[in-house]
């Protein structure tokens, strides 16, 4: 089952969001692009209405709250947009030991990766199974099949997002609603910095092209996949891992997250 129709993509200003709104826009998907800085929402709006002849719109929200998601679904309610596909990109990280952490910045970290990307599923994937079609992608991480020490909440919090993803792409595939996981590993964004784990061997180590993610993301909701995980490295990966011993996957993990 194909998915055609607008993509909200949440975080779309930069990294992997961005390029996920280059690639649906690139199939003649119109785009709503969600972040927090409307200058870089703009540009980005611009350049793919001028590449790709779509239509665009601009939502400039804080997902970081409970209240954010009703906001947006509202706000493109009252804008007379049909939102076909939801690509719940937004997410952030913390490098450091979790007891040393901030822990607001911890519970936002839970907000934006796991909470908010929930939230809108049930918003407009409820939407999308009333009207027997559309589709979801979500973005998690290869990191969602390990334990991550010094990254803790944030490899937790990808494992939530994958194994809600598979359940809900069981529940939803009969009411025409297609749900994939896109799996990537390391990619060279804002992330790193932002996160904190420029210092580290996996912040600094070799990264994955964003526009190779992109389009093996858009493929795979496309082509039905329930999980889809980019690059030949991390597919092997993560088959790997499902016979690895966990203490080992686990010290690997605390291995690439610690400071340098
Ligand atoms: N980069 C990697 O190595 C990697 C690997 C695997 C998975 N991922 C996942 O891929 C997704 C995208 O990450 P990325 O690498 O593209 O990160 P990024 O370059 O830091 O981009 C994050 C995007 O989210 C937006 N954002 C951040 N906080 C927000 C908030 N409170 N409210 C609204 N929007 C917010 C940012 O825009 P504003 O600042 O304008 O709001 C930006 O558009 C995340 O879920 C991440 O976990 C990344």
């Amino acid at each position: 089952m194909t998915v055609d129709g607008t993509a909200l993509v949440t975080g779309a200003s930069a990294g992997i969001g961005r390029a996920l709104t280059e690639e649906f826009a690139a199939h003649d998907h119109d785009v709503v692009l969600v972040a927090r800085r409307e200058e870089k929402l703009r540009v980005a709006a611009d350049e793919v209405e001028a590449e790709y002849d779509v239509d665009t719109h601009i939502v400039t929200k804080d997902l970081a709250s409970r209240e954010a998601p009703h906001e947006l679904y509202e706000e493109t309610q009252e804008r007379g947009i049909e939102v076909d596909v939801l690509v719940n990109n937004v997410g952030i990280g913390t490098q450091g030991a979790f007891v040393e952490n901030d822990l607001d910045r911890e519970l936002d970290q839970m907000q934006l990766n796991m909470v908010t990307p929930t939230q809108l599923t049930h918003l407009y994937g409820g939407d999308m199974a009333e009207r027997g079609s559309g589709g979801v992608l979500n973005v998690a991480s290869t990191g969602a099949w390990f334990p991550g020490p010094f990254m803790a909440v944030y490899y937790a919090s990808k494992a939530y997002m994958k194994s809600f993803s598979e359940a809900i792409s069981e529940e939803l595939r009969s009411e025409g609603v297609s749900v994939t996981v896109l799996c990537p590993g390391p990619v060279e964004t804002e992330f790193q910095s932002r996160a904190s784990m420029t210092d580290t061997p996996l912040g600094s180590g070799q990264m994955q092209d964003v526009e190779m993610v992109a389009e093996e993301g858009y493929e795979g909701l496309q082509a039905g996949k329930p999980v889809v995980v980019t690059g030949w490295k991390y597919k092997l990966l993560t088959k790997l891992s499902n016979v690895l011993p966990n203490r080992l996957t686990t010290q690997s993990a605390k291995d690439l997250n610690t400071s340098e």
